[in-house]
């Protein structure tokens, strides 16, 4: 079974990208599943959604905790999905602000890997007080809290997720500082 996890689809405008929608549709060993946490932002009620072949969804269905899913959730879940607005506002403002990031952060010398979704990974060098992990404490020392990558073997590099205008900001002036240039 190939599963796709599409958990930022919502996020990406490029017409090049497929979710997954057609594979499953056209296969019968393909899942995609979806969630509520990124562009919803209902991370804590654990809710998610699964689009695959019937046979799949079968066995699943026989395999599951019972009640996995709790009713609030169930309700908050189907509200969101009446909400288009709120979606196509989180999708202008990520939209907005990555290009903003990314333009800002590679500006002040550092390589951003070009991103479609709504992190962005940061590549710093090994140079002794400008490495990852010393960049890492003086964020998170003023409350920016980005993500340390060692465990996916990119010891070099933050992943940053688009924040609000305030955080985004911050971040940007903190590493101008940290690399000791005016953003
Ligand atoms: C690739 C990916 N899939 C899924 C998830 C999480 O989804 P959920 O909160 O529904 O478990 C995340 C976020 O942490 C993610 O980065």
């Amino acid at each position: 079974v190939l599963v796709l996890d599409a958990a930022y689809a919502e996020y990406v405008r490029r017409n090049d990208y497929e979710s997954g929608i057609e594979l499953v549709a056209t296969s019968e060993n393909v899942v995609m599943c979806r969630t509520f946490s990124k562009i919803h932002g209902l991370a804590a009620l654990r809710l998610g959604w699964m689009y695959g072949p019937a046979h799949i969804v079968d066995a699943l269905n026989r395999i599951r905790g019972p009640f996995n899913v709790n009713a609030p959730a169930i309700a908050a879940g189907v509200a969101a999905m009446g909400d288009g607005a709120h979606v196509e506002r989180s999708r202008a403002h990520n939209e907005r602000w990555l290009a903003w990031l990314t333009e800002e952060i590679g500006k002040l010398g550092l390589e951003v890997t070009p991103s479609v979704g709504n992190f962005m990974l940061i590549h710093f060098p090994e140079t002794k007080g400008k490495t990852a992990k010393d960049a890492n404490a003086l964020l998170t020392s003023r409350g920016l809290i980005l993500r340390q990558l060692d465990a996916y073997q990119l010891p070099n590099a933050l992943r940053l997720s688009i924040g609000s205008e305030e955080a985004n900001r911050l971040v940007v002036s903190t590493l101008a500082e940290f690399l000791g240039k005016s953003a």
